[in-house]
């Protein structure tokens, strides 16, 4: 059967969740495969499609977590397939460094025209998204000829080494890890449900706080960079209260810092716009992108200001495999899916969908004893449950940890998210069909009760 056979639209469940072929894959996988490389349901993936995986015991399960954000065309999207098997069958590599292709610059052409703002801008491609945020840091380290790197408190954005620095959780990305690279220094965000004073002055308050901190203690002329997810994901999905990106993009602005949007894990659709920072009309001056922009394959990019851009010199930037010919196609694919399917409408309606239901189960466990629902929060197919014990704020990480296992157990894939461990976030692929979208939210809702 091809990859791009369609899969019946359903969860199917034939076995006990991980069946017993899965279970036989993972016994070797223990013995054969790193163990810092973990997996959060070991249930083998034969095919996948739209909104289901399907697993080689034969059961279907429901996506909703598009393999963290990535398949938000949906899995195997016709498109992406096409353009990805006509492209293998020419050639699957010239190195772009080397012999260009048209692909590449297509796809330039393409983010240079869909990331927010006018102006000229440039593109370069990259392999994933790590590697596009250490792009980003060179090349406004370059043009600013300064060193220090601002983050946030629950930031995200990589592995590597720079981007284990940029990233604010020890546990499991850091442990261990270090030493890591200097010149890095993070402030506070607006974090609306965790702010002390409350959330009416959480926007104005971080922002000054962040800005007293950097003047205080890197010093504005210092700053190459200021990195931020415009909702960050690892972190819990945490909207940053309305007024702070843009005070934070001001104060860029006027010391002459790139302000770098990471658009990771928000971009192409996912929050029902094109990318996140549409929503407040910020302009980045340089902005990440991967995951979502290609269906899968693996693909990376920086785009912004021309001057920027242009700033370092030739051979300064690339790679080997950066913007692969296979994975320029597969993203040509999926932006031409995102346009013609209106993805960017799928995602609104999926936010309108979840956000009631979420919060109608915020409501039925106001009055548990066991756990609450603290807050639901999102946008698009970008919404997130943070649970806390009864009475307050507490973190319940335990049991957020138990609702995802017995979803798992019903063929709902979810993932969880949290400088705290305690969020439950939800991100399916934007062409899942409503009937599926609500039989998963029923399985969240018999969770809660059973847990
Ligand atoms: C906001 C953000 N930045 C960077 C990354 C790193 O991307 P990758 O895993 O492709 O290196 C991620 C991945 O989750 C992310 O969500």
């Amino acid at each position: 059967m091809s990859a791009a056979t369609p899969l019946p639209q359903e969860r199917r469940l034939v076995t006990a969740i991980p069946g017993p072929k899965s279970q036989e894959l993972q016994a070797r996988k223990l013995g054969a495969v790193a163990a810092g490389v973990g997996t959060t349901l070991p249930v083998y993936v034969s095919r996948a499609n739209g909104g289901v995986l399907e697993d080689v015991d034969g059961n279907s399960l429901i996506d909703f977590g598009s393999g963290i954000a990535v398949t938000s065309v949906g899995n195997s999207a016709e498109a992406v397939v096409a353009k990805a098997t006509e492209q293998l069958a020419a050639f699957t590599h010239t190195c772009f460094m080397v012999t260009p292709y048209e692909g590449y610059v297509e796809v330039a052409e393409q983010l240079n025209e869909l990331t927010p703002g006018d102006h000229e801008k440039r593109t370069a491609l990259f392999n994933s998204g790590a590697e596009a945020v250490e792009n980003a840091v060179k090349i406004a380290r370059v043009y600013t000829k300064r060193t220090a790197v601002v983050v946030f408190d629950h930031g995200y954005h990589g592995r590597t080494n720079l981007t284990m620095g940029l990233t604010a959780k020890n546990m499991p990305y850091k442990q261990g890890f270090g030493p890591f690279a200097p010149e890095i220094y993070r402030v506070p965000v607006a974090y609306p449900y965790r702010w002390l004073t409350g959330s009416e002055n959480c926007a104005a308050e971080a922002a000054a706080q962040a800005i007293d901190m950097i003047n205080k203690q890197i010093g504005a002329e210092n700053v190459a960079a200021i990195i931020i997810e415009p909702i960050q994901g690892e972190g819990g999905f945490i909207e940053p209260a309305r007024g702070f990106l843009p005070a934070i993009v001001e104060y860029a602005k006027a010391n002459g810092i790139v302000f770098v949007a990471d658009e990771i894990q928000t971009g192409f659709c996912r929050t029902g716009q094109w990318f996140a920072c549409d929503d407040e009309g910020i302009v980045p001056d340089l902005i990440t992108t991967a995951k979502g922009i290609a269906g899968g394959l693996p693909l990376a990019a920086v785009t912004g200001r021309a001057e920027i851009m242009d700033a370092t010199h030739g051979g300064g930037l690339g790679g080997t495999y950066g913007g692969n010919p296979v994975a320029c196609a597969g993203a040509l694919g999926a932006i031409e899916t995102m346009k013609s399917q209106d993805l960017n409408g799928k995602a609104q309606r999926i936010g309108e969908i979840m956000l009631t239901r979420l919060r109608a189960l915020q409501e039925k466990f106001a009055g548990s004893d066991t756990v609450n629902i603290g807050e639901v929060r999102g946008r698009g197919a970008m919404i997130a449950v943070e649970l806390v014990k009864p009475g307050g704020k507490e973190p319940a990480a335990e049991i957020t940890a138990a609702i995802a296992k017995a979803c798992h157990a019903e063929g709902l894939v979810v993932l969880t998210a949290g400088t705290y461990g305690n969020v439950l976030r939800f991100l399916p692929p934007l062409v899942m069909p409503e009937h599926l979208l609500n039989e998963g939210l029923d399985i969240i809702e018999g969770a809660f009760s059973r847990v």
